[in-house]
C-alpha cells in the first residue's frame, strides 16, 4: 500500500502546549474556545501524563483523554499527541529501577521529576515500545489528531547520556560492531598511550571517573554510541507511529543550542523538526555575564535564530515549527525576568521570519502545582489573559504564507566536531558553539540570510559556504569539500579538519586531507588565557590564534604582534580563504568582501537590529529597548517588528 505523505500547514498557524489534566474538567470546553477565540490552531498534549494514562500495569486509563481530545475537536482545534515516555510512572520505575540513568558521577539519578531513564534499557524500551502502541492503537486515526510528538526534548536536564550497566553494555556491544576487532579499537584510540591497550570487550567502560581526563577518542565514541540509543529509541517509537496512525506526521521538540547528540541523526526518522525557544532562558545560560543584562529582557536575536536556522536545516531546506515558545518569564534560569513588552510577538514574527511554519506557546495556563508553578502561560493562575497572551491576541501573522528561506549563502554544523572542540577547548573562552556564533553574528549583522548545513550534506546552490570550526576530517568530506569549491567560495575558521574520524591527529599533521584545498599547512596555534591579546593588522584577535605556511596561496593577513609575528593569519588559495584568528571586526571584513565579490548585497545593521527574508516577505526587526533606524531611514519602535512585501 502506498501511503499518502502528511499534510503539513502551507501558511503560518499558532498554537499552545495544554495539560487537560491539571485542570478540574469542568474547565476544559471554556478553555478550549478561549483557544479558538485568540486564533489557536494546534494543541499539543499528553507528553508527561503516563502515570493517569496508566495508573498501574496493564490497566488503562482512556476516558479523560478521550473527552479532552473531543473538547479540542469540538472547537476545530487540532491536536499534536505525544508519547509520554519523557515520564515513566513510579510503578514502573520502583519494578525495574535498573531502567534509571546514572551520572557521569556514578550517582543513580532517581524518580520524582522526569526524564528519568536511560535510553539503551533493554526493559524501558520495551515499554517506551508498550505504551506508544497503546496510545497510537487509541488515537491514531482520531481525525482530530493532526500528528505526533515523540517523547520531550531529549537530552533536557543532562540525560543523553547514562553511565550505569545499561549504556555500558550496550556501548560494548556497539564498539565491537564498529571495530570487529579490539586490534582496530586499540589503533584508533591511541590506547598505547598510558597503557590503556584493552583485551577484552568487557574490559571497556563508559569513559567517566577516571583520574584524570579520559582518552577523548574512547570519550568521542561513547557520546557516538549515546547519540545512536537516543535516534534509535525514537525510531522504534516512529515505525510504531507510522504504522498506527496513518497520514498522520512525526515531529520531536528540540532544544536550543542542545549538543549531546547528533540531531540530524535523530531527525532522519521525522517528517519536520520543532524545537522548543526560551530567549530570556537563552540569555541565562548562554551569553556571557556582561552581556546578560544588555538582553536580558527581549532575547539576543542571533542567538534565537542560529537555532531557527539550524533547525531549518536539520532536513534540508525544509519548514520546522516552535512547538514551545516561551511568551513570558521562564522558571529555571538562575535569575527569570519578565520580557519587555512586545517580545512575545516579536518571537513570534522572527521565528515566521526564518522559516517557521507553526509557533506554540508554552503554555496555556500557568501551573498552580508542582515544580513550574513560577512559569508564565498565555493565562496566569487566575486564568486571566497574561500580558504574552494579549500579544499574541494581537497578533496579525496567521495564514501568511509558509515559503521557502532561499539564501546563497551557507554556514556549516556538525555534531562530531562539536564534540571534539568541546572535550579539549584548549582556551577557556573557546567553544564550538561560540566559534559558530562568532562567524553566524557576523554574517546577521551585515543582514546575511544563513541556512546552517550539514557538511556532508548536498551544497550545490550555495555561492558562499563558511565552516566556522569544521574539527572533523575525513578524506571523503575533503573530496566533497573540494567539489563545493570548485563553484562557491569557501570561508574555514580556527582550528579547521584538526582530527580524523577517530578523534587522531592527522599523520601529516593539520589540515591533513585538506591540504591542498586550504594551500596551507598549519604552523603554531595560540590557546590565549582571558586577558590576553594579540593583533592582526588592527584587529583585535582574542581566545585563538593560528598561523600558516601557505603553499601556493596568498597570504592576505599577518600577526602584528605576539609569538605569531609576521606569520599568515589568513590565507587565500582561489576560492577558498582560511581565517586563523579569533577576531570578530577581522572575521567581518573578510566576509564582507567575498559577499561584495559575489555581489550578494549587505547592509551594515545597527546593534540590535535584524533583517530576515522568507519568500515575497521581508521582516525587519528591532530587539533593542529604544526606537532604532533601518538602512532606509526609516524609524522602528522599541521591540517591535515589521513586515514588507517585496
Ligand atoms: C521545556 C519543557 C517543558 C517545560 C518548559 C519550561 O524545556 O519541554 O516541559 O518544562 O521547558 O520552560
Amino acid at each position: 500500500m502506498v501511503m499518502s505523505p502528511p499534510t503539513l500547514p502551507t501558511t503560518f498557524a499558532l498554537g499552545v502546549c495544554y495539560y487537560p489534566e491539571h485542570w478540574p474538567e469542568d474547565r476544559w470546553p471554556e478553555y478550549a474556545r478561549r483557544m479558538r477565540e485568540l486564533g489557536l490552531e494546534y494543541v499539543r498534549i499528553a507528553e508527561f501524563a503516563w502515570s493517569r494514562m496508566e495508573p498501574a500495569p496493564g490497566e488503562w486509563n482512556w476516558g479523560w483523554l478521550d473527552q479532552a481530545i473531543d473538547m479540542l475537536a469540538a472547537e476545530g482545534l487540532k491536536v499534536v499527541l505525544c508519547t509520554p515516555t519523557a515520564t515513566p510512572p513510579a510503578w514502573l520505575i520502583r519494578a525495574h529501577p535498573e531502567i534509571l540513568p546514572v551520572d557521569d558521577q556514578g550517582r543513580v539519578r532517581n524518580f520524582g521529576s522526569r526524564k528519568h531513564y536511560d535510553h539503551a534499557s533493554p526493559i524501558y524500551r520495551e515499554h517506551s515500545r508498550r505504551i506508544t502502541t497503546e496510545i497510537a492503537g487509541r488515537y491514531g486515526e482520531h481525525p482530530a489528531v493532526a500528528g505526533w510528538q515523540t517523547d520531550n526534548e531529549f537530552g533536557c536536564h543532562d540525560t543523553a547520556r547514562s553511565y550505569g550497566p545499561a549504556s555500558r553494555d550496550a556501548f560494548r556491544v556497539w564498539l565491537a560492531e564498529r571495530y570487529e576487532t579490539l586490534e582496530a579499537l586499540n589503533l584508533a584510540w591511541g590506547t598505547i598511550f598510558w597503557s590503556q591497550e584493552y583485551t577484552a570487550w568487557d574490559q571497556i567502560d563508559p569513559p567517566h571517573l577516571t583520574v584524570t581526563e579520559p582518552n577523548p577518542s574512547h570519550v568521542l565514541d561513547f557520546y557516538r554510541f549515546a547519540s545512536d540509543a537516543i535516534a534509535s529509541f525514537q525510531e522504534e517509537q516512529v515505525e510504531i507511529l507510522r504504522r498506527l496512525s496513518p497520514g498522520r506526521w512525526v515531529t520531536h521538540n528540540f532544544m536550543m543550542h542542545f549538543s549531546t547528540f547528533d540531531h540530524y541523526r535523530a531527525a532522519e526518522c521525522l517528517d519536520f523538526v520543532s524545537w522548543d525557544s526560551y530567549p530570556l532562558g537563552q540569555v541565562e545560560r548562554f551569553l556571557p555575564e556582561e552581556e546578560k543584562v544588555r538582553w536580558a529582557r527581549t532575547g539576543h536575536p542571533d542567538l534565537i535564530s542560529f537555532n531557527h536556522d539550524i533547525y531549518r536545516g536539520l532536513k534540508g531546506r525544509r519548514g520546522f515549527w516552535v512547538m514551545e515558545q516561551g511568551a513570558g518569564q521562564v522558571n529555571w534560569a538562575p535569575s527569570n525576568c519578565l520580557p519587555a513588552a512586545g517580545a512575545a510577538a516579536l518571537w513570534t514574527a522572527q521565528a515566521y521570519a526564518h522559516g517557521c511554519d507553526v509557533v506554540s506557546y508554552f503554555r496555556w495556563r500557568a501551573a498552580t502545582v508542582a515544580q513550574e508553578l513560577m512559569h508564565s502561560g498565555l493565562l496566569r493562575h487566575d486564568e486571566t489573559l497574561d500580558r504574552g497572551g494579549q500579544e499574541v491576541a494581537g497578533l496579525e501573522l496567521s495564514g501568511r504564507p509558509n515559503d521557502d528561506v532561499q539564501t546563497p549563502v551557507a554556514l556549516l554544523h556538525d555534531y562530531e566536531s562539536l564534540w571534539i572542540y568541546d572535550e579539549q577547548p584548549h582556551s577557556a573562552g573557546a567553544s564550538y558553539w561560540n566559534q559558530m556564533m562568532l562567524f553566524y553574528g557576523a554574517l546577521r549583522s551585515l543582514g546575511i540570510d544563513v541556512d546552517i548545513r550539514h557538511p556532508d550534506s548536498d551544497l550545490s546552490g550555495y555561492q558562499l559556504v563558511v565552516a566556522p570550526a569544521l574539527q572533523l576530517m575525513s578524506q571523503e568530506r575533503a573530496r566533497h569539500l573540494a567539489d563545493v569549491g570548485r563553484t562557491a567560495r569557501l570561508v574555514f575558521g580556527p582550528r579547521t579538519a584538526y582530527r580524523t574520524p577517530t578523534g587522531r591527529v592527522h599523520e601529516d599533521g593539520q589540515p591533513g586531507p585538506l591540504r591542498d584545498l586550504l594551500g596551507l599547512r598549519l604552523l603554531n596555534f595560540d590557546g590565549m588565557r582571558p586577558g590576553l591579546h594579540t593583533h592582526v593588522g588592527s584587529h583585535l584577535v582574542e581566545t585563538w590564534a593560528e598561523s600558516y605556511a601557505p603553499s601556493g596561496s596568498d597570504a592576505t593577513h599577518t600577526y602584528a604582534d605576539g609569538p605569531l609575528v609576521d606569520q599568515a593569519a589568513v590565507v587565500r588559495n582561489g576560492n577558498v580563504t582560511t581565517i586563523g584568528a579569533w577576531s570578530t571586526s577581522l572575521v567581518t571584513e573578510v566576509l564582507t568582501g567575498l559577499l561584495a565579490e559575489l555581489q550578494i548585497p549587505t547592509a551594515e545593521l545597527p546593534d540590535g537590529v535584524r533583517v530576515a527574508r522568507r519568500g515575497g516577505i521581508t521582516t525587519w526587526m528591532n530587539f533593542n529597548l529604544e526606537s532604532a533606524m533601518l538602512p532606509d531611514g526609516a524609524s522602528l519602535g522599541p521591540v517591535s517588528f515589521e513586515l514588507r512585501t517585496r
